[in-house]
């Protein structure tokens, strides 16, 4: 094992081998990605923040084009984006909970404004 990754906000750790995708160290930490296409650079849906100074294998064609441009603002495809060092990445939030989060947010909004 020579590489390192950390997932944020949990703060879960895996080593694994260079090379090994941001997905796969994610199954391995117990960590939850989303995806549609089973990691062929198809869904768009396991889409990753990449924090600055984290050590990454060069990006591929196939990434470099789906992401169109994204990947100026440190977001990864993590079933393409392969560790080789100290790597840390953001995970979006969950939509399930994000959904329920605005939907209280609201209700509570509104309930302000009848007081
Ligand atoms: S898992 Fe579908 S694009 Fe990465």
């Amino acid at each position: 094992m020579d590489a390192e990754i950390t997932f944020w906000p949990s703060g879960r750790a895996v080593k694994v081998k260079r090379g090994t995708s941001v997905l796969d160290a994610s199954r391995r930490a117990g960590v939850s990605i989303a995806t549609r296409c089973g990691g062929k650079a198809a869904c768009f849906m396991c889409k990753v923040t990449v924090l600055p100074g984290s050590e990454l294998l060069p990006m591929g064609d196939e990434e470099r084009r789906k992401l169109a441009g994204l990947e100026e603002k440190n977001i990864r495809l993590s079933c393409q984006t392969r560790v080789s060092g100290k790597v840390e990445v953001e995970l979006p939030p969950d939509p399930l909970r994000a959904a329920v989060a605005k939907a209280l947010a609201r209700q509570k909004e509104e309930s302000d404004e009848l007081w």
